[in-house]
């Protein structure tokens, strides 16, 4: 392990920070790693649904597979709700911030709106608006707006089958890995 010396950053030098580039950079593959722990996690959070939450999560990502879609989309839909593992409220925008800096924008926005458009098939139950997800139909383009629309329809609120011949973990490890090696965001 290579570290630097300073005490407070405003004695710290360019050399110094070209080390914890450097170092940040050797350890990157930490965070794929880490993404992988916390879906592993997700086995152990069943909360009721007839699946477990790892289960929920392989099965989107095996049906996005499944209808073509590439592998950025395939990943985040994998990840979708690993914010779970560590809280149910807010667990959209936990998944978006992890997954941001690694996909493109529309992807990103796929998984940040997704329980809003989710909304459609069971909010009414609770007496939420059914409609929830027409409160971004400005933030989005048209194509961001299918996109998620057809990640919530035809992906994640059919993905909770414990019959469904759901891919494992494993064969969707070495994307998550190619997608969290590279931020194309600081
Ligand atoms: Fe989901």
């Amino acid at each position: 392990m290579v570290a630097t010396s300073f005490t407070a950053m405003d004695v710290s030098t360019a050399d110094q920070w070209a080390v914890i580039g450097a170092e940040t950079a050797r350890n990157q593959p930490r965070v794929a790693e880490q993404v992988l722990g916390l879906l592993r996690s997700l086995a152990d959070i069943t909360d009721g649904f007839s699946t477990d939450q790892l289960t929920h999560c392989l099965q989107t990502a095996t049906r996005a597979e499944r209808d073509g879609a590439d592998d950025e989309v395939v990943v985040a839909s994998l990840c979708h709700d690993v914010g779970k593992a560590i809280s149910v409220p807010g667990h959209p925008q936990i998944a978006a911030a992890i997954l941001q800096p690694y996909v493109r924008p529309e992807v990103h926005k796929m998984i940040l709106v997704h329980q809003d458009f989710q909304g459609a098939h069971y909010y009414h139950h609770f007496g939420g608006d059914p409609d929830a997800r027409e409160k971004h139909r400005a933030e989005l383009s048209p194509e961001e707006w299918e996109l998620a629309e057809r990640f919530a329809d035809e992906w994640d609120q059919k993905a909770f089958d414990p019959d469904y011949d759901t891919l494992p973990l494993e064969h969707f490890e070495d994307r998550v890995r190619a997608l969290f090696s590279k931020a194309k965001l600081l």
